[in-house]
């Protein structure tokens, strides 16, 4: 009996504990929420990735949005783990799903980075700025993304996919993008991906 009535209380504690956590990472009765919730197995509650190579889609743009789901669903930036949930986001309502997340608060990436890494990554980051502005903020009107505390690890890997053209092969909108990155040592890259993601 003792143990039965610890074993409830263990798993209610465990219960509360999920809704604390997703009532932190914002209201589910919005539109979309149910839609999204297959996206936390991967992208964390509310889109707040904690790991390093997940992005944080929390308060991500609905433009960005809506375009990374776009190219993700017709194979245009390549990832056999998106294809099929940007498939289902097409069918499931993309504007429903863009709203959910861009309402979700975003907290820059809590994996931590090396400074001086930092710092080096700031003097490289001298070409990127006529881009992604001095901030990191981007510029929605020029369709490039806000880069600001995106997880280190996930901002690496997406710049060895463009210097290897396995993001968005082929695109003539992003050949400069490409020229450039395939002109940067990979451990420069690491060092820019350790910046941004200091970024706040
Ligand atoms: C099985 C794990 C997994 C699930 C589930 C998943 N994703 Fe992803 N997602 C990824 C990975 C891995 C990437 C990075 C892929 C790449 O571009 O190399 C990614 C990237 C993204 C990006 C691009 C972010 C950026 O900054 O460019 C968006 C947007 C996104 N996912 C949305 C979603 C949504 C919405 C769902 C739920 C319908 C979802 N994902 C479910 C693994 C997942
Ligand atoms: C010529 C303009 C331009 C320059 C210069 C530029 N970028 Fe970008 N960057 C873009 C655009 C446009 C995208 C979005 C591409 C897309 O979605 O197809 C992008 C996307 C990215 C992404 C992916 C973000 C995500 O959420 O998936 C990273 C990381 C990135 N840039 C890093 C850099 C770094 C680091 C530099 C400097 C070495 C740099 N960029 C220089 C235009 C630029």
């Amino acid at each position: 009996m003792r143990t039965t009535i610890r074993l409830v209380r263990g798993s209610l504690s465990l219960v509360i504990g999920l809704m604390a956590g997703a009532a932190a990472a914002g209201p589910l009765d919005v539109p979309g929420a149910d839609k999204a919730l297959p996206c936390s197995a991967c992208h964390g509650l509310g889109g707040q990735s904690p790991s390093t190579t997940m992005p944080i889609i929390a308060g991500i743009a609905p433009w960005y949005f809506k375009k990374a789901v776009e190219d993700y669903a017709a194979g245009r930036r390549p990832s056999p783990e998106m294809e099929p949930y940007a498939k289902y986001v097409r069918e499931a309502g993309v504007d429903d799903i863009a709203a959910y997340f861009a309402s979700q608060s975003r907290q820059p990436t809590a994996v931590p980075v090396d400074g001086a890494a930092v710092a080096r990554g700031r003097a490289a980051s001298q070409q990127c700025v006529v881009c992604h502005g001095a901030s990191g903020r981007g510029d929605p009107t020029k369709s490039i993304p806000d880069l600001r505390g995106q997880a280190p690890g996930y901002l690496r890997n997406q710049i060895l996919l463009f210097k290897t053209d396995r993001r968005s092969p082929g695109d003539p909108t992003v050949k400069a993008l490409k020229e450039l990155m395939k002109s940067i040592p990979d451990d420069a890259i690491a060092d820019l991906a350790a910046y941004y993601s200091s970024l706040r």
